[in-house]
Order: structure tokens, then sequence, then C-alpha cells
């Protein structure tokens, strides 16, 4: 009999002792505890936690739908290294990886399209950069040139994968700062900080921390001119961690992937607008030529001669499933369905939030179904509250809105951001922003300003702002 039928069962659980006692935190317990306890228990320590569908924080995909969800259920147990155990599965991924590939005009002929399959973005961002790094090496070791000081160069707007990928592979950072004028990556400021060494520029199409996309098909335009005339070979990664699943369905005319000539990899999360639950990332490169051998490895006591090309061995295989089978059940026109109504809502938020006199949205556009906003200046001047502190009231009716500052540079701005995904409906918007008014309505009732608000004008005093209420 199945436990959950089990009325017993059921009824034993909250009469075990093991629920009167405390959780195990640090050791492994002496004893057994039957799987109906050990299932609740572990069960419980989730349930307090937010509603995924109202975590409007996150990129990753919180719904799927019910087939995809079942097929990765059921692949569970599968780890997609064995491929003399499961061939199929490696043929899936490499049809998964075509098809990003040719979504995103790859130029490469043959069967098998290059590239790879990751954790997430930050395992695809990692192996786009260390191919840059090596093939940089390679041209730098031929020339009889010294290898021992790679660079690379993007906007400070940088996902802290970028940060990871840099110290540990110990490669200079460049950054370039987001400025007020300079909302995406400054094309000429990141030209004039590339030389012999850079190994790559890397623009994003969007942006983490604002929803834009930087200027690619300028970034190739300005490199073409740079390369030319130096002699230099500095090429382009794109990070198309959100975008790389949002161009081709909502704007497929732009020239941002292998249409341009420098764009020599591009990475992205599966797991984000790709629509398959979280633990998947790809990377693709324009031509097996730019994928260095030193990252192919192959092993052969599988059963078989393998090769892999990834920072981790096993891996679960389920993700993969779900890819497939989105791409097979959305096709282009489901994706860009589904991709229309995040936009549609994301740009209807965007209008309700320009509505209301206590904020400024940070752009006037939306090119991904993200946005930020922050607190109108003048409305600020008098506020007895912060983002920090609609964060928190957000939070009592089950939203994750998140408010941060900046990035460097621009570090006093203080923002709150929305992320629209599959399983946001409008109705779902409307409860937001309603919540969103309510929680203004009361602040603006507050007599005295919020210990956020305080501490904001702590900080700001010491830089000579004073603020009035
Ligand atoms: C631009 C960008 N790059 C990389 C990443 C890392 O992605 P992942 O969480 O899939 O590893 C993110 C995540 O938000 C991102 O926005």
């Amino acid at each position: 009999m199945n436990w959950k039928d089990n009325k017993e069962g059921a009824a034993n659980i909250f009469g075990s002792h093991q629920m009167r006692e405390p959780a195990p935190a640090e050791f492994i317990p002496k004893h057994k505890t039957p799987a109906p306890i050990a299932y609740q228990m572990v069960k419980d320590e989730t349930f307090p936690q937010t509603q995924p569908r109202l975590n409007l924080a996150t990129f990753v995909t919180t719904y799927m739908d019910d087939y995809g969800t079942n097929l990765m259920n059921e692949a569970v147990g599968i780890n997609y290294i064995d491929e003399t155990e499961y061939p199929r599965v490696a043929v899936m991924c490499g049809r998964c990886i075509n098809m990003v590939a040719n979504m995103w005009n790859t130029p490469e002929e043959g069967d098998w399209k290059t590239g790879a399959v990751g954790i997430g973005s930050s395992e695809a961002c990692m192996l786009g950069g260390v191919a840059a790094w090596l093939r940089w090496r390679e041209r730098r070791k031929a020339a009889g040139k010294p290898y021992d000081k790679p660079n690379l160069v993007m906007s400070t707007a940088y996902q802290v994968v970028w940060e990871k990928f840099c110290q540990l592979w110990q490669i200079e950072m460049r950054t370039v700062p987001l400025t007020h004028e300079h909302p995406t990556l400054d094309i000429d400021e990141a030209i004039k900080m590339c030389d012999e060494n850079t190994i790559c520029i890397v623009p994003i199409a969007g942006v983490t921390w604002t929803g834009m996309n930087d200027d690619i098909e300028s970034l190739n335009d300005a490199l073409e001119e740079y390369n030319t005339r130096t002699g230099y070979d500095v090429p382009i990664h794109v990070d198309a961690a959100s975008g790389g699943f949002i161009l081709p369905f909502l704007n497929p005319s732009k020239r941002w992937d292998f249409r341009l000539k420098w764009v020599l990899s591009i990475s992205t999360s599966g797991h984000k607008y790709g629509l398959v639950y979280p633990g998947l990332g790809w990377v693709v490169w324009r031509d097996r030529r730019y994928l260095p051998n030193e990252m192919a490895f192959s092993v052969n006591y599988l059963g078989a001669n393998i090769t892999q090309v990834g920072l981790n061995f096993s891996r679960p295989a389920a993700q993969i499933l779900g890819q497939y089978y989105n791409f097979i059940h959305l096709g282009m026109e489901g994706y860009k369905e589904v991709h229309s109504n995040s936009m549609a809502i994301a740009e209807y938020c965007h209008d309700e939030i320009g509505k209301m006199s206590c904020f400024r949205n940070y752009s006037k556009k939306l090119e991904n179904p993200l946005f930020i906003w922050t607190m109108d200046p003048i409305y600020d001047e008098t506020a007895k509250w912060t983002l920090f502190d609609l964060q928190d009231k957000l939070m009592q009716s089950g939203w994750m809105v998140p408010a941060y500052t900046m990035p460097k540079n621009i570090e006093d701005m203080v923002v709150m951001r929305v992320v629209i995904r599959q399983g946001m409906s409008r109705d779902m918007a409307d409860m937001l922003i309603n919540d969103i008014k309510n929680a203004v309505e009361e602040f603006e009732k507050l007599e005295y300003p919020t210990q956020s608000r305080l501490t904001f004008e702590r900080k700001e005093a010491q830089k000579g702002k004073v603020y009035t209420h």
C-alpha cells in the first residue's frame, strides 16, 4: 500500500516522538526515522517559504505544465553523464544545442553544432570565458608573446559569475562604470579599456540590474574598426542569460547574435526564459574552431569513449528532457506567445508604477519582461520610508520584490525590480499593484520615519545631503 493512503500512518506522524523533538541539525541521527515521518519533517521545512510564483525577484522558472513536470520527475534519477546507459539523453542534448544555436543564427554547418550544457548560465559563462582565454593564450604563444596578463572588459552591471570567473582564472576584470547618461555598456569606454591582452568583451542581453540590453551590434562595429586598426582579435562573448530566450521571439530582427562577426560565443539559462525548472544553461560557439581542444575531456570507463565539455561531470538529465519537451511542445510560436504575455504584463506593471507620483521608472521602454524603478526624487525629499520598507511590506502578502542599490558609481541609487515570467497573470499583476498602492497609502500615514529611512538619511548626511520631514 502507498504510505500516503495509510491513514493510520498519517495519524502516527504527529503522534511520533520525532515531532516533539528538535530536527537533526549537526550530526546524522544514530537511528532510523520512518519514511513518512522523515518526509513530513523535510516537507515542513519548506512549508513556510513564499509562494514560488509570487517570487518576482528571480528570473528562474517557477511554473511548468504537468507534462513537463512529470517528464522531469520521472527522470530525476538519470545522470546525464551516463551516456552509455542513456544514449538518447545525449542525443536530445545535442538536438537542444542545435536548436539553440540555430535560434541564434549560427553559421556553423554540419549535423551537430558546437555547444555545451551547463547547470545554469554561470557554468555556461565560465565555459565561454575559459574558451576565450585559451584561444587568446594560444595566439600569444604562437606569436612568441607573454601570456600572463589576460584581461576581460564588461560593464559594472555584470552578474557575479564574471567576478568569480576572473578570480578563479586570475583574469584582470576591467569594468566600465554605468552612469546616468550611459545606463548600459558605454562602448567607447569599453574599447578604450582593450589592449593586446583582452581575451574578450562581454556585453549582456538582459542586464540583471536593470533589465536593459547592451548595444551588441554597435559594439561589434566598434570592434571591427578597433581590431582592423590594431591587428588584435578581441572577440565578444554575449552573456544572454535572460535575453537569449527573449530576443529571438520578441525582437527577431535585432542583430545581437552570430549574425555579428565578432560574436564567437553566447551563453544563456535554459532555466530562465527557456522555461525549464532550475539547473540548466547553454553555451554555443560560432564554430568548432572556437572551442579549444583542451576543454574537451574524454573518459573511457563508462562503457564507451565519452567526450564532454563542462565543469561538472555528473549532472541531472531531467532538465535536458524538460528543455527538449518545451521545444517540441511550444515551438517558436508557443515561446513567442508566452513571452509576449510576460512582456505585456511587465509593460502593464511598468505603466501602473509610472503613474504613481512617488515612483519613477528607470527606463521608458522595456526590452525584456522586467524593469526597475526608483523613488521620485522630489517625493523622496520628504518621504518617511524607503523601497526597502516596501519590500518588507510586500513580503507580508507573499510577494518577493527586491530593493537594492545600483553598482559602483551609481550606488547611491536605490531601486526596486520585478521580473515577470510564465506563471504571472494580469489578475496577479493587479493584485501586486493594489498591494503596492495600499502599502504606499499606509506609509504616507506614518508620523515618524522608518528605521530604514533614518539609516538612509544618516548615510546621505555624511555626503552632505539633508532631508526634511
Ligand atoms: C546576466 C546574467 N548572467 C549570468 C547569470 C547567472 O545565471 P545562473 O543563475 O543561470 O547561473 C545571471 C543570473 O541572473 C544573469 O542575470
